[in-house]
């Protein structure tokens, strides 16, 4: 049944959403009260009775309990004796707490689409919820919107809220670190809350916004689980709790208390859902092409990702014309068609104590601007990009000096990276910034910007966020064809609100490719290929003292939006050629990989961290099977693929088994052929692949005969 049609008893309004064949999500409401989701799962037949699910959905009453359970609504309210955390609290201009109640005004949708409105007529207040469901990404888009006929002091509004399933016993949320992004938080339900809240003012590498919910037996490739992600960059919050009565309720919104002025209007993010029944891959796949296919806007569709040289780790604050040029002429041979100028080509900028927000180019490193660099790159074939960090600005800058007043926070507070955050509320602030932007974007022939962000706010606020994001969107209407990366001391600010807004993400300051292989494995949660930067890094990497050969380097890479970092000098004949060969071999798949699936494989190892990139039509794959530590047996244990046709055919090749070390003396088929095996085959029984040392990576090609 469509929505927007009373379905069955009267006292009951349904609604359903179907995403066209992977899942439903029934709403109901008793009378005029906000609805409850009574499902979300497995796509149910299209002449189920809503009404009965509703009254079926409902769980008893027994001693010590009211006469009947509060709705776990769409927006719980306290004052129907919610016993949770409510879906809103504000207080009227006054500062009195209100304690809204909704009731039904309007419906609008076409089983795909809908629009729910509800008032509150006492406290001069409307919510309205909207949810569309995406038949080809399979992601539910939900928001909430509250109006209020006067201005109202907003402390917390969820988007709209979910249950949560029964048969799960834990969740996995998301937390990290510098170079240490997208670590996974097992966390077992139990009676109350997990209360998760971001007050620092960008996403953060400690709180990408997701969270998944496996339910018993969930495996990466296997059984159901539930997938969220709340799109905003001004710091989340999240409720995952567990009622007295043993119902779970999920809430995704703004970090509470964001708002610091009373207000008339006031709108969520949009939250992203979506349910599984193909293990967390399926809500992997689900985030990964909703993103790519749906937030994203490519500037220039259809064109490759071009492979990146970052000078950054080769030169740091050091820029010298000749220097660069040389490197810029390694990299192109090495195959890079991209040339990205970091930070330290404006103001005075010689450390990172000074000079940002000095948008003007450093005559002292460039005597004749940046056009001879630019133009030298240009002759090699490469586009050029360039470093900005827009909302910053140090103590120590022309700009702080005759314009203190624009920095955010008082006089006294602590700094980060001898930095500041500009007031990103003020028109004035944005004004400027973008002027020193637009100059140097039109003053050069400049295709790409990496936007940085390296420290946290003074303290939380909406504006700032909501500045920024007009701050770019000005920018990207100035500066259509201009690409945007997301960088903020690594991934600290990754998220589908800012990937509205730009087209890739630095997802770590880690060029340590061990590292790498595990926070790309980690974030393919929520990452497609085609937005996640990864860049082949110095021999010593930087960040972790560590040293990897370059072949493991290279693939590591190789798995995402490619690029490199070192410094083309370092590399011996052996090195180059190798990164030569692995970034040709990207530049001949990354068309298909880029439209590809990432299916994050269960390893039977858990030395093994692999993934199966597959088109979405299953002819075509790639497996990466990195070997992240010395494995406990001394053979490896054979790796399961995914989601293939159990009747069809498919060639196998391990692509590198050149790499194979002395030490692998025995004669496994894939050491040396090519063979043609059943997809049932390669999903029950798993590639056996040949002995390899720890910090090595397998690449095997699969093609359906
Ligand atoms: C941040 C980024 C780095 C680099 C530096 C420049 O740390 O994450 O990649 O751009 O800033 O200062």
């Amino acid at each position: 049944m469509g929505a927007g049609v009373p379905h069955g008893h009267p006292e009951t309004r349904c609604w359903r959403l179907d995403d066209g064949g992977r899942q439903t999500l029934v709403l109901a409401a008793t009378g005029d009260r906000l609805p409850q989701v009574v499902y979300w799962g497995a796509p149910l037949p299209g002449d189920e009775d809503l009404t009965t699910l509703h009254a079926a959905h409902g769980i008893d009453v027994t001693g010590g309990m009211l006469d009947e359970n509060p709705d776990l609504s769409l927006c719980p309210e306290a004052v129907r004796s919610f016993p949770g955390q409510p879906g809103l609290i504000l207080r009227a201009g006054d500062g009195m707490q209100l304690l809204p109640k909704f009731c039904f005004e309007a419906e609008e949708g076409d089983g795909q689409h809908l629009i729910l409105t509800y008032g509150d007529v006492d406290n001069g207040l409307t919510l309205t919820i909207r949810f569309a469901a995406d038949p080809d990404t399979r992601i539910i888009t939900a928001t909430s919107r509250l109006d209020s006929d006067r201005p109202v002091h907003l402390h917390w509004l969820a988007a709209p809220v979910l249950p949560a399933p029964q048969h799960s016993g834990e969740m996995i949320d998301v937390s990290g670190r510098w170079c240490g992004e997208f670590q996974l938080n097992r966390t077992a339900w139990s009676p109350g809350l997990r209360y998760r809240e971001n007050r620092t003012g960008r996403t953060g590498h400690e709180h990408f916004p997701g969270l998944i919910i496996p339910c018993t037996g969930c495996t990466n490739t296997g059984g159901e689980a539930y997938g969220f992600h709340y799109g905003w960059s001004g710091g989340h919050k999240m409720i995952a709790e567990e009622l007295p009565d043993g119902r779970r309720q999920v809430q995704f919104g703004h970090a509470a208390r964001m708002e610091m002025k009373p207000a008339t209007r006031y709108e969520t993010a949009p939250l992203y859902i979506t349910y599984s029944a193909t293990g967390l891959n399926g809500c992997a796949v689900a985030f990964q092409r909703h993103l790519r296919d749906r937030i994203v806007s490519w500037p220039r569709p259809g064109k490759p990702r071009p492979v990146h040289y970052n000078c950054w780790e080769a030169v740091y604050f050091d820029h010298s014309l000749p220097v660069l040029k040389d490197i810029a002429t390694r990299a192109a041979a090495l195959g890079a068609e991209r040339f990205v100028l970091d930070d330290g080509w404006f103001g005075q900028r010689d450390d990172d104590t000074r000079s940002l927000s000095d948008w003007k180019v450093d005559a002292r490193k460039y005597p004749e601007g940046l056009d001879p660099l630019i133009d030298y790159v240009h002759g090699l074939g490469m586009s050029f990009g360039i470093w900005f960090e827009p909302e910053m600005i140090n103590p120590d800058s022309d700009i702080h000096r005759a314009h203190p007043d624009w920095a955010l926070g008082g006089e006294d507070q602590t700094l980060g990276r001898q930095q500041k955050a500009l007031n990103m509320a003020l028109p004035g602030v944005r004004d400027f910034i973008y002027d020193r932007m637009a100059a140097i974007l039109s003053g050069h022939e400049i295709d790409y910007i990496k936007w940085d962000h390296n420290r946290v706010l003074p303290m939380p606020d909406a504006d700032q966020t909501r500045g920024s994001y007009a701050l770019i969107d000005r920018l990207r209407r100035a500066f259509p064809l201009v690409e945007i990366e997301s960088c903020a001391s690594g991934g600290g600010r990754i998220d589908f609100g800012i990937l509205h807004r730009t087209q890739r993400v630095w997802l770590s300051d880690s060029n340590d490719a061990l590292e790498r292989l595990r926070i790309q494995h980690d974030a393919a949660l929520f990452l497609p290929m085609a937005v996640t930067g990864s860049h082949v890094g110095p021999r010593r990497c930087h960040t972790s003292g560590r040293s990897l050969d370059i072949s493991f380097r290279a693939w590591v890479a190789a798995q995402r939006h490619m690029g490199f970092e070192m410094d083309p000098r370092e590399l011996d004949p052996r090195e180059a050629h190798v990164l030569q060969q692995v970034t040709a071999w990207w530049k001949d798949n990354r068309i298909w990989m880029e439209g590809a699936d990432i299916l994050r494989l269960d390893s039977a190892d858990p030395a093994v961290l692999a993934e199966q990139q597959m088109t979405r039509e299953g002819d075509r794959f790639v497996v990466f099977a990195g070997k992240a530590a010395t494995s406990a047996q001394i053979s490896p244990r054979p790796l399961r693929l995914t989601a293939l046709d159990p009747q069809a055919r498919y060639r196998i090749t391990v692509l590198n088994r050149a790499d194979s070390p002395a030490l692998s003396r025995g004669t496994p088929i894939l050491k040396t052929e090519t063979i043609e095996v059943s997809g049932a085959w390669l999903m029950h029984h798993g590639l056996v692949l040949p002995w390899n040392f720890p910090e090595t990576i397998w690449v095997i090609e699969g093609e359906r005969l």
